[in-house]
């Protein structure tokens, strides 16, 4: 039988009351990945509270796996909506991460896209 791969958990923890933006809490364990997405109309700033996290980072206009980049605890970063990527925690400790969504992530605005479209010329994970 094959190992089921585990879910992150996201949990919104507080929407604006104007709706302006919300705030995401995120639970990954290790060998948990999200699907290769992009953020539809939302802007994302994003704290690793917990943890450790590979980024992986995509061009769809040409079909390219650009690189991949370590997202470690007490670091910050920015998500636009145009950003297409793919997290997973390849640690051995549960990650947590908390976002702020500018205006809140709808999911029928976001795209999903499969493995197979882009080129698989792995690169080396970047330290930041
Ligand atoms: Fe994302």
């Amino acid at each position: 039988m094959k190992d089921k791969v585990p879910k992150y958990s996201r949990e919104i923890v507080y929407t604006a009351p104007d709706g302006s933006f919300e705030i995401v809490k995120t639970l990954w364990p290790p060998g948990s990945v999200s699907a290769i997405h992009n953020h539809g109309k939302s802007q994302g700033i994003v704290m690793v509270r917990k943890g450790e996290l590979v980024e992986s980072v995509y061009n769809v206009q040409s079909s390219e796996y650009r690189y991949s980049v370590k997202r470690c605890a007490g670091q910050v970063f920015q998500e636009d909506c145009t950003r297409v990527h793919k997290v997973e925690n390849l640690g051995t400790e549960e990650a947590e991460v908390i976002y702020a969504y500018f205006p809140p992530l709808r999911e029928e605005d976001m795209q999903t896209f499969p493995e197979a479209m882009f080129n698989s010329n792995r690169k080396a994970t970047i330290h930041p």
